[in-house]
Parts: structure tokens; sequence; C-alpha cells
């Protein structure tokens, strides 16, 4: 089986637990606000600086070139997502969660040898950005009437045909050179990539309670 199968087999369970804690539904549900979207995204900024921090060291390996591709960068995108949320001013309104330090840490410690646990971590996040990311795109859009310049984010200009990418991508992943233990490390990784964003969505859960509707309310009503 090639890398990118194992990737998808491997992060299955993981995938379903991510894409189920109540933070997404509710974000996507139109159960939430314009200030926990920022929040997500603020969040984010700090994972993707991390993360593309980690890319610049492994592209300058042979090896690791080919895992970083610059159609995929998102941090400038997220700087002007937040700018368009927050205002100019937006890095002063930021408090990153302890799930986001958790997960920035571990990308920072890689090294720009560690090509596979990088690919593990680029995999999970730029293959899910083009792919249920954009349905986070259209719910933030349509809920909370976030224009374009709020979702840039989500948006790939320079990746017109998303599944054409994400083919080529795993041709990418398919032709990096590991053996078995390196494989399984890669698994492994990329099962903690997937855990660490449970994680932030847990966090972001705790700061930004959905808004019930009046039936679904616990709270009694006052009696006439
Ligand atoms: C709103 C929540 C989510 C939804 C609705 C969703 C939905 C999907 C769907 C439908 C696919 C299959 C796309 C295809 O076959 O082309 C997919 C793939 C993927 N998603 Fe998600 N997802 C969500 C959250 C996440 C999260 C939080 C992550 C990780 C941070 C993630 C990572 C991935 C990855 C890596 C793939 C590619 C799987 C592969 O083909 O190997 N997703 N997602």
């Amino acid at each position: 089986m090639t890398l990118s199968v194992l990737l998808r087999e491997a992060t299955r369970e993981q995938h379903e637990r991510a894409e189920s804690m109540p933070f997404v539904g509710d974000l996507v549900g139109g159960r939430l606000d314009v200030a926990a979207y920022a929040d997500l995204q603020a969040q984010l900024h700090r994972v993707y600086t991390a993360l593309e921090e980690a890319g610049r060291r492994v592209a300058a390996t042979e090896v690791g070139g080919g895992m970083v591709v610059d159609s995929l960068l998102r941090v400038p995108a997220l700087e002007a997502d937040l700018a368009h949320l927050l205002g100019a001013g937006w890095r002063h309104e930021v408090r990153l969660l302890p799930a986001t330090d958790r997960y920035a840490a571990r990308l920072d410690a890689l090294t720009r040898d560690d090509v596979g646990l990088f690919a593990a971590h680029a995999y999970t996040r730029y293959l899910g950005d083009l792919s249920g990311g954009q349905s986070i795109r259209v719910a933030v859009g349509r809920e909370y009437g976030v224009a374009e310049e709020g979702l840039g984010f989500y948006r790939f200009r320079e990746i017109p045909k998303p599944k054409l990418f994400k083919d080529e991508y795993r041709g990418r992943l398919d032709a990096l050179p590991l053996d078995e233990a390196a494989t399984e490390e890669v698994l492994a990784e990329a099962r903690t990539a997937f855990d660490l964003n449970t994680d932030l969505f847990a966090d972001l859960g705790g700061v930004h309670r959905p808004v019930l509707s009046p039936a679904l309310s616990p709270v009694a009503a006052p009696r006439p």
C-alpha cells in the first residue's frame, strides 16, 4: 500500500473524532458567532506559522523540497483574514489556547531531517483544508455573513482544481523514501496531528459556547 492510502486508513477514526467535535458542529451549524470563527483563525495562525517554518527547514534538504508547495502556504491568507475580522491591531487581541501551544511546540521541534514527520502534519492540515475545510468556508460565510475578505484561508487561489492537486500531493507523499519503521512513525505522527486538532477544538469549545434555541434551552421558560 502507498503512504497516502496508509495515511487515510490510519487516521480514519481520528478524522471522525475531529470532525464530530461539538465546536465544529456548532460553528458550521450557525450556533456560534464571528468571534468564535476569528478565534479559530487566530489559533490556526500560530499553528501554520510553526508548520510553515518547519516546512522551510525541511525544504532545505533534497527529499524535503518536494513536500513544500508555495501554493499551499496559508500564513499570508490567515493574516489578511484576521486583519479583516479583528482590525489592524489583531495581534494584540489574540489569546493562544493551551492546545495551540502544544500543537505549535510539536511543530517547532521538527528538524530539517524530519521530512516524514513534517509530511504527516502537512497531509493532515493541507489536504483537510482542501477537503472538509471547504464546507467550513461555505458555512461561515452563510451563517455569520463573513465576507470573502475574511475567508481567504479556505480559498486556495493558485489551486483551481483541489481534487487534481490532492492527487498530485499524494504522489509526492508516495515518493518519500521511507522504510517500514519510518512509515510507522509517519502514521503515528499523523494520528497525533489529528489529535492535536481535536484538542484545539475542545479548547475552543470551552471558550465559545453555543447559543441554544429557546426550545432546547435547559432553563425553564417563565410561567405566564
Ligand atoms: C467540518 C469538519 C470536516 C468535514 C466535514 C470533513 C470532511 C472531509 C471529507 C468529505 C473528506 C474527503 C474528501 C475527498 O475524498 O476528496 C475529507 C478528507 C480529509 N480531511 Fe476532513 N473534514 C472535516 C474536518 C477535518 C479536520 C479537522 C481535519 C484535520 C485537521 C481533516 C483532515 C482531512 C484530511 C487529511 C483529508 C484527506 C483524506 C485523504 O484523502 O487521505 N478534516 N474531509
